[in-house]
């Protein structure tokens, strides 16, 4: 039952990786649902969800330092959801440390969260940490309007174990979501206005599932089965593990035009050694290998990966192997971070963990090798004719923004709307972006 303390207007803040982005997306579908509705653009909200990340350091620091800000002085006093990694992780320390928040929502129950704002409005604070397999998606409402770039969150959760990394004790064991119900989510998203699918997991080419009569699909008969939607135009997926990679996929990438020409897949270090000691499950050469196999299936194929810095032990001439890696590769773009001590992991408790300094220098070395990269693989670009969607309005007038099948930010001038697909041709590569000549609009 509604009382005079149940929230009218409400707010998500989402932080971290692309999952929390689509988990945003669902909470907020949901709270539309219930009769609670978005605050407008500047005005405080009744409720704020903060859907937090647990990844690297200082990620619980600054919730609690967003809770302070929230209700700092001037009367204003939201209820406050913790939702994400971060409440997954440290929900009991929040309820104790933060009488400020209502309720703590973790990652695979926020199909729960009204219920719990009922009960909250009620002056009863509480806690939901469970992980019940796949429940959550059966219980969200049906997708609502969407931009022309669309996540879908197809599998959830990891098994590998990577020593360094806390996604496999906050999201839970891997999970693949059933094969009937992604082609439903994914028609809906098309008639919603998506021309784009990113198909999202933490682990996204482990996914599987069976279809309607009982035969076994792998990730690229998902892929293939999404191609034959005709309002899609275009398929995406991100993050794979090397360990996870089949044929068919690599093969998918030559042979379904829909499937952009991209492949983002971490490597994490160059170093055999480190690999190893991180639990990586994939050596350099296995990697590069694998590499060389998707380029042979689709030869423009983009590259990006994800990089740590000063993982404990990791030496001068470990550090080396991983800049030699990524000067064989040339990557398109890609991500690099310090290693941060997780609580809990293994690595936060092994020796040779290393200063600051020695982070900080690696990872400037490592970023100047990236960017050289990146510029590269733009400037080359140049002359290149491509279609960009459209996903976004440039701050001058008749400025448009979109994205090229290898993942640039691409901006043109010209008479277009949201999600046109625009025939352009690369005319100028800045280091993050490219300049695009229109030559004709395919209309939305
Ligand atoms: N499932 C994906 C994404 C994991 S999180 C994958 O396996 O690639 C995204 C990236 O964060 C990781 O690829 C890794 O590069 C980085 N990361 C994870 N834990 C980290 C830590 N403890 N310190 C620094 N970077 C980390
Ligand atoms: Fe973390 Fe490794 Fe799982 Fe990726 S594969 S989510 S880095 S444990
Ligand atoms: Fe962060 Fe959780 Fe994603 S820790 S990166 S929000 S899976």
């Amino acid at each position: 039952m509604r009382n005079s303390n149940s929230p009218r207007t409400y707010r998500v803040k989402s932080f971290g990786c692309q999952m929390n982005v689509y988990d945003g997306e669902r909470m907020a579908e949901m709270l539309d649902e219930h009769g609670i509705a978005p605050a407008p653009d500047g005005e405080d909200a009744d409720l704020i969800v903060l859907n937090t990340c647990h990844i690297r350091e200082k990620a619980a620091e600054k919730v609690y330092s967003d809770i302070g800000r929230l209700t700092k002085g001037d009367g204003r006093n939201p209820m406050i959801a913790v939702a994400g990694c971060v409440a997954q992780a440290e929900g009991e320390e929040i309820m104790k440390r933060a009488p400020a928040v209502s309720m703590v929502v973790g990652p695979q129950a926020y199909h729960r969260l009204p219920g719990m704002i009922e009960q909250a409005a009620k002056g009863k604070r509480a806690t939901d940490t469970d992980m019940p397999e796949d429940a959550k998606f059966a219980a969200l409402p049906r997708r609502r309007k969407v931009g022309p770039s669309a996540f879908l969150t197809v599998q959830e959760g990891c098994d590998k174990f990577c020593t360094y990394c806390v996604v496999p004790y906050t999201r839970g064991a891997e999970i693949s979501r059933p094969y009937t119900d992604l082609l439903r989510e994914a028609e809906t998203l098309v008639d919603a206005g998506a021309r784009e699918i990113t198909l999202l997991g933490q682990n996204v080419n482990a996914w599987s599932a069976e279809d309607d009569r009982g035969r076994r699909i792998g990730f690229d008969g998902l892929i293939r089965q999404l191609a034959t939607l005709p309002g899609l135009q275009r398929i995406r997926y991100t993050t794979s593990h090397p360990t996870d990679m089949d044929e068919r996929l690599i093969a998918a990438h030559g042979e379904v035009g829909k499937l952009m020409p991209f492949l983002h897949l971490p490597v994490q270090s160059g170093s055999d050694r480190v690999l190893k000691a991180m639990n990586r499950s994939h050596t350099a050469d296995s990697y590069l290998r694998l590499l060389e196999r998707f380029r042979a299936a689709r030869p423009d194929i983009a590259l990006s990966g994800d990089f740590i810095v000063g993982f404990p032990g990791e030496t001068e001439e470990d550090f080396a192997a991983t800049l030699s890696l990524v000067d064989e590769v040339n990557y398109a773009q890609a991500y690099s971070f310090k290693y941060s001590p997780r609580p809990g992991t293994p690595a936060a408790s092994m020796d040779g963990q290393l200063p600051r300094e020695v982070m900080d220098e690696r990872l400037q070395r490592l970023q100047a090798a990236l960017n050289r990269d990146q510029h590269a693989f733009n400037a080359a670009s140049v002359g290149r004719t491509c279609e960009v969607l459209v996903d976004r309005q440039g701050k001058k007038p008749g400025q448009w923004l979109g994205k090229s099948p290898w993942l640039q930010s691409v901006f043109f001038e010209g008479d277009a709307q949201m999600g046109d697909m625009v025939h352009v041709e690369l005319a100028e590569a800045g280091p993050n972006s490219l300049r695009g000549r229109p030559l004709e609009i395919v209309p939305a």
